[in-house]
């Protein structure tokens, strides 16, 4: 058992790392060399990397992959993929290709509106809290004008605050709700900073109010904090195409193939079970996208899954149908993005990703990620509806295998023409293997 410690940030890098090795590491200095074989040559950018966050000890690496031929909306695009999972960038591109044959993918925002809550206790009579509200609501838009200045001058700023009584779910129990245009930034940091600015004038108002009895006057505010759920920042991706455009293999027409694949979306619809798997696929492009150009993945992520279960029971995000024979697949989603702010200029490999993206508005990167997302469903559920999934996969994982067993490119070439007739596992890969080195 090793003893907790103290200052732990407070050492250096190197001192956090000799006290790694030396507590829960053997002291194996090979453990040491692995940690440093990820710092960067260059001093600068590595120094940049070690104060994103704290007690940094090295990098931790994820592939970066590009999915190309996207046509969304009459444009091309390649779309930069930051995601350590085989198989998901061969999905995108092979789903981005057949729908740039079909009329390519269309996209829309449907609105960008973004929201924070202040939640607070007030024990006392709702109509005089109410009052209060209405009296210093142009004091609370005044007291963030610091704040909002400049993101009302690119456009944004506060759209709304309302008061909101929530004692029927739990006793004295009010919210401050409010509504933000937060423009092309992700805007946590203006949300935050406005909402913890609200919660002070509404504690110091109602400290003050001459109306309130004591009790009143002893708001309490209980923590001030953006919502990750952004039902009203919403994107839409749709592909189509006639039904018969469908078939790309002479087994199967177009009319099968929809009709097999609107059964899957169905279910989907339906069963939670598979909802969650058929919403994980595309999380598969849509988290990809959102790291690679630098935003925050979870918040996406919890945005995303609390609006599939918006009905009371989780469900797929995407749709299909067939109409006068034209086959339509599509998906909405909430999405809070940001092409300014955070990341995006500061972490290199982030402004490279934004710059193969020509530079996006938020407005148009949730377009785009959108399109990655739906593209990642289309494919699996193509994969699954004919193939299976295994194929595809076990060919990605071939290589992965030979690549952990130091394969040679010699080595890599044969087994790679053995497996196009064998079946791929993992012991079989490396029986093959152990035979071609002996
Ligand atoms: C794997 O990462 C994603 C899939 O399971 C998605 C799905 O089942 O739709 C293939």
């Amino acid at each position: 058992m090793t003893k907790p410690v103290n200052g732990f940030s407070k050492l250096t890098k190197n001192e956090k790392i000799n006290w790694l090795a030396e507590h829960y590491l053997s002291n194996d200095p090979a453990t040491i060399e692995v940690l440093k074989q990820y710092w960067n040559n260059d001093e600068e950018l590595q120094k940049l990397h070690d104060e994103f966050i704290e007690n940094t000890v090295s990098n931790f690496y994820l592939p970066l992959g590009l999915a190309p031929n996207f046509l969304i909306n009459g444009n091309y695009h390649v779309i930069p993929m930051a995601i350590e999972e085989s198989s998901v960038v061969a999905a995108a591109s092979k789903a981005a290709k057949f729908w740039s044959e079909r009329g390519g993918f269309k996209t829309r925002v449907l609105n960008m509106t973004k929201i924070g809550q202040v939640h607070f206790l007030y024990n006392g009579e709702k109509q005089k809290l109410e009052k209060l509200f209405a009296e210093i609501k142009p004091k609370l838009i005044e007291a963030v004008k610091p704040i909002t200045r400049n993101m009302e001058k690119r456009g944004g700023g506060i759209l709304n605050i309302d008061l909101v009584d929530k004692t029927e779910d739990l006793e004295n129990y009010y919210q401050l709700f409010v509504k933000f245009d937060t423009r092309d930034s992700m805007g946590a940091n203006f949300i935050n900073s406005c909402l913890e600015k609200f919660a002070e004038v509404l504690q110091e108002e109602a400290h003050n109010c001459s109306d309130f009895t004591e009790e009143e006057k002893d708001l309490k505010i209980i923590m001030s904090i953006l919502s990750n759920y952004v039902p009203e920042c919403i994107v839409r991706a749709e592909v189509s195409c006639p039904v018969e455009d469908l078939s790309e293999d002479k087994n199967m027409t177009g009319e099968q193939f929809a009709e097999k694949f609107i059964q899957a979306v169905r279910i989907a619809e339906i069963e939670p079970y598979r909802a969650v798997t058929h919403n994980k696929g595309i999380m598969n492009g849509i988290d990809a996208v959102v790291l690679a150009t630098g935003n925050d993945f979870r918040a996406v992520e919890a945005g995303i899954h609390a609006y599939a279960s918006k009905n009371g029971k989780y469900s797929s995000l995407t749709h299909a149908k067939v109409e006068d024979g034209i086959f339509s697949f599509w998906m909405e989603i909430p999405l809070a993005l940001g092409t300014v702010g955070g990341l995006t200029s500061l972490h290199p490999l982030v402004k490279l990703a934004l710059q193969i993206l020509q530079n996006p508005s938020a407005e148009e990167l949730m377009k785009i990620t959108a399109v990655a997302g739906l593209a990642q469903n289309f494919a699996a559920l193509r994969s699954l509806t004919t193939t299976g999934i295994q194929q595809g996969h076990m060919k990605m994982h071939l290589m992965n295998i030979l690549n952990q067993n130091q394969a040679t490119d010699e080595e890599k070439n044969e087994l790679v023409e053995f497996f196009t007739h064998h079946t791929i596992t993992h012991s079989s890969v490396i029986e093959q293997l152990e035979k071609l080195r002996s």
